[in-house]
C-alpha cells in the first residue's frame, strides 16, 4: 500500500518493532502498538507521538486471542485499520533458554497462535470493505531447518506458507499480504547470539526495506539477499546432502531446560 494511515504493529516494545513504528510515524498517521512491556511501549509511543503520529497503545499478549481481537476491534472503529503487522515473536534465546520442550511449545504459541491470532481478527476487519495490508513476520530461517533451532525455524516456516497461500486466497477480497523473510537484524533477540552472523544489518535499516517492499506490495520480502540466496541454494539440496552441512553450525545458545 502507497500511504498507509492507520498501522497496527504486534511486538512494537522492543527491535523491529520498534523501528517500523518509528518509520511509520508522522504527521496524519494513525499507530496502535502492542507488547508485554507496558514501560518500553509508553517509550516508544511517546517518541512516535513527537514524531506527529496519533498513537493508541494497548498492553497485550498475542496469545491472548480474545483480548487481542477486542481491542483490534476498538482501533478498527476509531481508525479503519490499513496496515497490520505480525511481528511479535520469541526464539530461544528471548525465552531465557535453549529449545527445551516448554520453550519449542512457548515459540509456536507466540510465533504461529499469535500470528493468526492477529491476522485473523485483521482480515475480517477488512475484508468487508475490500481494502487493506497484512505483513507477516518470517524469517530467513523458515527456509531450512536448522539444528540449533527447530521450533523456530518450523514456526517461521508456518507462518510464511500460510502468508503466501493466504496472499493467492485474499486478492480476489481486494486484501494484500506480505511475508517478510529477514536475515540477522541488530535486535535483543540477536543480542544473545554468539557466533558470527553474515551480513548482520541494524533495525532501522531493515524497517525501511520492509517499508519499501510493503509499499511495493511485494509477495516476499526478503533481505539481504546475499544471505537469501545462499538458504535457498541450500534448501534446494536434497535433505541427505543438506543435514550434514547444516549439523556443522553452531546453535543458537546452549540449552539450560533441557
Ligand atoms: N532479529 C532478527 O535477526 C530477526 C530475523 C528474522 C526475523 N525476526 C523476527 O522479527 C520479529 C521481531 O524480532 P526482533 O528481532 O525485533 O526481537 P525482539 O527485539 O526480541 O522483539 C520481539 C517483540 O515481540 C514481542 N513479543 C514477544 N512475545 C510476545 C507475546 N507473547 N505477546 C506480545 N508480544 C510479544 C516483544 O514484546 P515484549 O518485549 O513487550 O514482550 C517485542 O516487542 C520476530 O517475529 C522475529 O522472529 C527477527
Amino acid at each position: 500500500m502507497e500511504n498507509p494511515k492507520s498501522i497496527l504493529i504486534t511486538g512494537a516494545t522492543s527491535g523491529i518493532g520498534t523501528a517500523l513504528a518509528r518509520s511509520y510515524a508522522g504527521s496524519g498517521t494513525a499507530l496502535a502498538l502492542t507488547g508485554r512491556d507496558a514501560d518500553r511501549l509508553k517509550t516508544v509511543a511517546a517518541r512516535c507521538a513527537e514524531a506527529g503520529a496519533q498513537v493508541r497503545i494497548q498492553v497485550l499478549d498475542v496469545r491472548d486471542r480474545d483480548a487481542l481481537a477486542d481491542w483490534m476491534r476498538q482501533v478498527d472503529a476509531a481508525c479503519p485499520l490499513e496496515l497490520v503487522i505480525a511481528n511479535a515473536g520469541v526464539s530461544a534465546g528471548t525465552g531465557g533458554g535453549g529449545e527445551g520442550d516448554d520453550q519449542a511449545n512457548r515459540i509456536f504459541d507466540v510465533n504461529l497462535i499469535g500470528v493468526t491470532n492477529t491476522i485473523q481478527p485483521a482480515i475480517s476487519l477488512m475484508a468487508p470493505r475490500r481494502r487493506g495490508q497484512l505483513a507477516i513476520m518470517s524469517s530467513l530461517a523458515s527456509f531450512c531447518g536448522f539444528p540449533g533451532a527447530p521450533a523456530y525455524c518450523a514456526s517461521k516456516a508456518a507462518v510464511r506458507v500460510w502468508g503466501e497461500s493466504l496472499r493467492g486466497g485474499l486478492h480476489g477480497a481486494g486484501l494484500a499480504v506480505s511475508v517478510i523473510c529477514p536475515g540477522y537484524v541488530r535486535t535483543p533477540m540477536t543480542a544473545v547470539n554468539d557466533f558470527p552472523m553474515p551480513f548482520l544489518m541494524d533495525a532501522d535499516r531493515a524497517a525501511r526495506i520492509i517499508r519499501r517492499g510493503l509499499r511495493k506490495n511485494k509477495a516476499r520480502i526478503a533481505f539481504p539477499w546475499p544471505l537469501y540466496a545462499t538458504v535457498m541454494m541450500l534448501a534446494s539440496l536434497p535433505p541427505g546432502l543438506l543435514a550434514p552441512l547444516l549439523r556443522r553450525l553452531p546453535e543458537k545458545v546452549h540449552s539450560e531446560d533441557g
